[in-house]
């Protein structure tokens, strides 16, 4: 399949780093529907001025088309996005007509895991001081990057049931890690650390539980570390890494953890940092196809209600043009993000309902 079969764009040749990109962008479930949009009209007025020329091609993957036709990723879709895209846009999927969120592990973990985007980076900077629940804390204490491992671990879908509906009911999960998966998020991390002059990286793992899966991140961590002597690096079981983060996040520049880990703990991070209506992350294989999207899920207690905060999708975009090459462009979005928190030009999970008139009169006009 290409992008000319299902949407009648025309085929180019990859060109990530160079003035030109192609970008796929999936809006999924929910508020997806309703963020990436914004995200993608941003997107459009931050590369307008450069001589940068971006296509966006839109693919209606989700949970809509899954019950209309049971389709969840068409056949080829993988190989079109790694061939015929340089990045995808995505927003999020779920859906309550989908008790088993087939459609959303199909395409997002399938994704994840057939693009081989091991690397899940979720960024938690506050980026005003008022909007850390934390007390008397600023965001010069609240800026780290947090590396998940994107795929393996309990996520790949290995284990289950036995006797099931029984009262004897069993039901395994296996946590599977290898070797060069676990080497290369690590390392990814320590590289992450030496090229942007940040001086700690702490791996974290339940080693003292897990003495099998997590033996192996304690032994490739404590082999990988030889080659960074320049950086500070620093092991926490994964509780006290929770709690460490909320005593004194100021600790922290780099965290390196595996799938499950790093799931909970951004999401952790995302709230020290305002909330997941801010949060972006990559998902991401240097050099090749890679995915950005909002933390967020699809909401679907807001959804259709247009009270999204489109904010973790205006900077997943952003994380999207640092990785194509497009650094000022990149900052632009920043920058805008920055300054509409600054301006209190907000939606009402960050402002509460002393705001949402103010806002909306906002949204109308904007
Ligand atoms: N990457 C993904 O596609 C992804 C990630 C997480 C959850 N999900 C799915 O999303 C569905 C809902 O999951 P959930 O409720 O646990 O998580 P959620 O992230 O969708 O929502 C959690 C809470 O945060 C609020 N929220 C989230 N994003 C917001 C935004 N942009 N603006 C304002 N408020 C926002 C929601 O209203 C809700 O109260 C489920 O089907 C879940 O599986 C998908």
């Amino acid at each position: 399949m290409t992008a000319k079969q299902i949407s009648g764009a025309k085929k180019l040749p990859m060109r990530r780093g160079g003035k030109a990109a192609r970008i796929a962008i999936i809006p999924g479930d929910g508020i997806g529907k309703e963020v990436i949009p914004e995200a993608v009209k941003v997107l459009r007025a931050a590369v307008g001025p450069s001589q940068l020329h971006v296509e966006f091609v839109e693919f209606d993957w989700g949970a809509d088309k899954y019950l209309r036709e049971g389709v969840t990723l068409p056949a080829g879709a993988v190989e079109m996005l790694r061939d015929e895209f340089d990045a995808i846009l995505f927003g999020a999927l779920g859906d309550p007509r989908v008790p088993s969120n087939q459609h959303a592990s199909e395409i997002l973990l399938g994704l994840r895991f057939k693009l081989d985007l091991y690397v899940n980076a979720r960024p938690v900077e506050l980026l005003n001081d008022r909007l850390t629940p934390l007390r008397d804390r600023t965001e010069r204490d609240i800026r780290m990057m947090v590396f998940r491992e994107n795929t393996e671990g309990l996520y790949v879908g290995v284990g289950g049931f036995f006797k099931k509906g029984t009262p004897d009911e069993i039901a395994v999960q296996e946590d599977v890690n290898s070797r060069k998966g676990v080497e290369r998020i690590i390392r990814y991390a320590f590289e992450y650390a030496r090229q942007n002059g940040l001086k700690r990286l702490c791996m974290s793992d339940k080693s003292n539980a897990m003495n099998f899966a997590h033996d192996l991140w304690q032994r490739v961590f404590k082999e990988v570390l030889q080659e960074y002597p320049e950086i500070e690096s620093r092991h926490l079981y994964i509780d006290t890494l929770a709690m460490e983060m909320v005593r004194d996040p100021r600790q922290f520049d780099v965290i390196v953890t595996c799938n499950l880990f790093g799931d909970i703990i951004s999401d952790l991070g995302a709230q020290l940092a305002g909330g997941l209506g801010l949060s972006p992350s990559g998902n991401i294989h240097p050099g090749k196809t890679s995915l950005f999207e909002p933390v967020h899920g699809s909401a679907p207690n807001i959804a259709g209600k247009g009270i999204a905060n489109p904010f973790g999708s205006i900077l997943a975009a952003a994380m999207m043009l640092e990785f194509l090459g497009w650094k000022s462009e990149a900052q632009a979005l920043h920058d805008a993000v920055r300054s509409a928190l600054r301006e209190d030009f907000v939606t009402p999970d960050l402002a509460g309902k002393r705001k949402r008139q103010r806002w909306a009169i906002g949204w109308r006009s904007g």
